[in-house]
């Protein structure tokens, strides 16, 4: 996505925090149309997130999860897809393990899909929800300095998140072990620090990451102890950081490992909170019109419908389509 879009959905998403903190929510723009949430990967926030802005814009949804469904009989994802297809749905919400697998899935369809987070690859609507509680915050985002702290290597929200604000002209650095940041971190815009002092040194965001050690394959720190000793986020850390820097994390958190609870529940610092509420907020984008961003035409056997289009951000990783 190109900036002004961003800005423009950042904008959009404004409209929905304030319906969504009015007493009546509802919405029907959307209403009569079915929306599948597919998800093949754990997930509280980000299935709730696109269920509750779905329903508030009066679609169907309906919840598909992946335990409970013919992918433990040994179906493959692309029968799933066209299950998913010929049950005419207008939209499908994919979370994935694999990355690439929400590109896959959308090839084999005829409606836009949107990308609830696949592997390390993506998770577009996680760094506008990010991007939209920075803003709220410090006015702007350009010229901020983000620090994005832990397991960079295994992380979707890690990866959108620096394509997103170093498109909106915020100094990306990711803050880890030499073990969990990828080689090629530098392409993508983001500056690589292996000490954490100096990694959050003046920043203005301090925005944690969990130990995906689900989609690790090996041991990558030595212990979990040693991990906070050396990359936990402490008041007294934070301190290298501005005054008022924000501490953000998308969750879920391991609390006393890559931050301590009384920096997590700090009200004054902490706005892990107000990202959870975000979500819901850029939910509610669903509807919006978007550029569709893939370099071969979709099968499309039938017509979209015109509200509903996929969206993801451009960048060396960010494979078309997703
Ligand atoms: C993240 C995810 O699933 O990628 N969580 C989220 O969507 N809010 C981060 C994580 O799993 O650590």
């Amino acid at each position: 996505m190109q900036p002004h879009e961003i800005s423009y959905l950042l904008d959009e998403a404004e409209h929905w925090v304030a319906v969504n903190r009015q007493a009546a929510k509802h919405d029907d723009r959307l209403a009569g149309l079915t929306q599948i949430n597919a998800f093949f990967e754990n997930s509280t926030r980000t299935l709730l997130s696109f269920e509750i802005a779905g329903k508030r814009l009066g679609a169907d949804v309906v919840n598909m999860h992946a335990a409970q469904s013919s992918v433990k009989k040994g179906e493959t994802l692309i029968d799933t897809a066209i299950t998913l297809n010929a049950m005419r749905s207008d939209v499908i919400v994919i979370r994935h393990g694999s990355s690439g697998a929400v590109a896959l899935i959308a090839d084999k369809v005829d409606c836009p899909v949107l990308n609830a987070g696949d592997g390390r690859h993506e998770h577009p609507t996680q760094a506008l929800l990010d991007a939209l509680t920075i803003r709220r915050h410090k006015g702007s985002i350009a010229g901020l300095t983000v620090a994005i702290c832990g397991d960079v290597l295994h992380s979707r929200v890690a990866r959108s998140n620096i394509l997103a604000l170093t498109a909106l002209a915020a100094e990306v650095r990711v803050v880890g072990p030499a073990t969990l940041i990828p080689d090629a971190i530098e392409a993508m815009g983001a500056a690589r620090f292996t000490d954490m002092d100096e990694g959050i040194s003046g920043a203005d965001v301090v925005m944690m990451l969990r130990l995906q050690n689900e989609r690790m394959d090996g041991a990558f720190v030595p212990s979990p102890r040693e991990y906070h000793a050396l990359y936990g986020l402490t008041y007294e850390r934070l301190k290298r950081a501005k005054p008022d820097a924000l501490v953000m994390h998308p969750g879920p958190m391991n609390r006393g490992v890559e931050i301590a609870s009384n920096v997590a529940d700090d009200v004054n610092r902490s706005v892990i909170a107000e990202q959870v509420e975000m979500g819901v907020a850029v939910g509610g984008l669903q509807h919006e019109r978007r550029p569709y961003h893939r370099k071969r035409g979709p099968r499309r056997s039938r017509q979209r419908h015109p509200d509903w289009q996929s969206f993801c951000f451009q960048g060396p990783d960010c494979r078309e389509g997703s």
